[in-house]
């Protein structure tokens, strides 16, 4: 192969901290993991070393990163164009994440806003959630990584990352590749239906707030429903004075494989009713065939094992000789083969 048509690296990891993603990571996201597949070497990870950052229970972790991984490939990742593994079964992560914190500025680490924001909502703060970047800087750098398909809230973990590969390779000399995050700009923030001025997440105080890619189709006919507007009767994007409804064309948008200003014609003369009621079966469309995948996934475990040990077995390939590199710039013995 030349220079020429080598595709390049990508990869992108999700937390398993939850029974199910919601509609904010499928679109801020996972949605684009597929395309990518196609047109780079892909790597894609659950993360399950960052998911004890907080506190978590072993068997429902151990479980969530089962369903994390059917629920991937229920969307459509597929195990031969893309490696999909559990971030715990390759060690090389932790290993490089020990470097990269020796590198990493106690202020600058302190920057990071989730850190302030998850912090704050802890009884407890770990060492370990202070440090969550620097390990993502290590999942990304491990295999020469130059896109990374996230949503608008990593973009400043991924500045690290790239800061971290720059200063790494200017002390040691030329060693990772320096990263770039892939971030849709529509669809970078999906908001939460209920108070549209947050993000949609799993910790919405509102249990409409959040759509689940799991939930029954009446659960999301009813959350579409309630979804809060504003007390004009006009589809209409407008961001600041119309929030609920300019995420609901958004997500319209992006689902319905349309544009708002089509959208916006559209509806010219209609109500909120009609809109939502369309709404909510383009979603239930667009994630019913998920939720039943997913259910077929996780009937044949032993197979998504399978899969998921052939992923960290050529994630390992990748990634152990990336870590031998950089233990060598740093003056460690080379490390023993695992
Ligand atoms: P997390 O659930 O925090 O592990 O997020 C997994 C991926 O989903 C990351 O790439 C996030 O940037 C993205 N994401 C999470 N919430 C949203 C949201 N409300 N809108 C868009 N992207 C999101
Ligand atoms: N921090 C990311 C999130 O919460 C998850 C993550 C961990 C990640 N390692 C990564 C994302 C590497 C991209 C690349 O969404």
């Amino acid at each position: 192969m030349t220079t020429a048509d080598r595709k390049p690296r990508a990869f992108s990891g999700i937390q398993p901290t939850s029974d199910s993603f919601h509609l904010g990571n499928y679109l801020g996201a996972l949605r684009q993991w597929v395309p990518i597949q196609d047109t780079a070497d892909a790597f894609y990870c659950v993360v399950d070393l960052h998911a004890i950052t907080v506190d978590h229970e072993p068997k429902v972790l151990h479980e969530r990163s089962r369903v994390s991984a059917a629920q991937l490939l229920a969307l459509g990742l597929d195990p031969e164009k893309c490696s999909l593994f559990v971030q715990s079964q390759v060690p090389e992560h932790p290993m490089l994440a020990w470097i990269l914190g020796c590198e990493t500025g106690f202020g600058e680490a302190g920057r990071m806003t989730q850190f302030k924001d998850k912090s704050a909502k802890q009884e407890r703060t770990t060492v370990g959630l202070f440090t969550y970047p620097v390990l993502q800087a290590a999942d990304i750098l491990l295999y020469q990584t130059e896109q990374v398909p996230v949503g608008e809230d990593q973009r400043q973990h991924l500045e690290l990352s790239r800061d971290l590969a720059v200063r790494f390779n200017t002390t040691y000399g030329s060693t990772f590749k320096v990263p770039e995050a892939r971030i849709v700009k529509e669809t970078a923030t999906i908001k939460d239906l209920s108070e549209p001025e947050k993000k949609m997440s799993k910790s919405s105080p509102s249990p409409r707030g959040c759509v689940y890619l799991l939930d029954e189709p009446g659960q999301i006919r009813k959350k579409i429903k309630s979804a809060v507007t504003d007390s004009e009767a006009e589809v209409r994007y407008d961001v600041e004075r119309k929030p609920g409804v300019s995420n609901l064309l958004n997500i319209y948008a992006a689902l319905g494989d349309t544009t708002v200003a089509k959208l916006e014609a559209e509806y010219a003369g209609k109500g909120y009713g009609d809109f939502k009621g369309d709404l909510a079966e383009v979603v239930v469309e667009a994630i019913g065939p998920i939720t039943r995948r997913t259910k077929e996934y996780l009937a044949d475990r032993a197979e998504l094992d399978r899969i998921l040990a052939q992923g960290a077995e050529r994630a390992r390939q990748v990634a152990s000789r990336t870590l031998a590199k950089a233990y060598k710039k740093v003056g460690f013995f080379p490390p023993a083969a695992l």
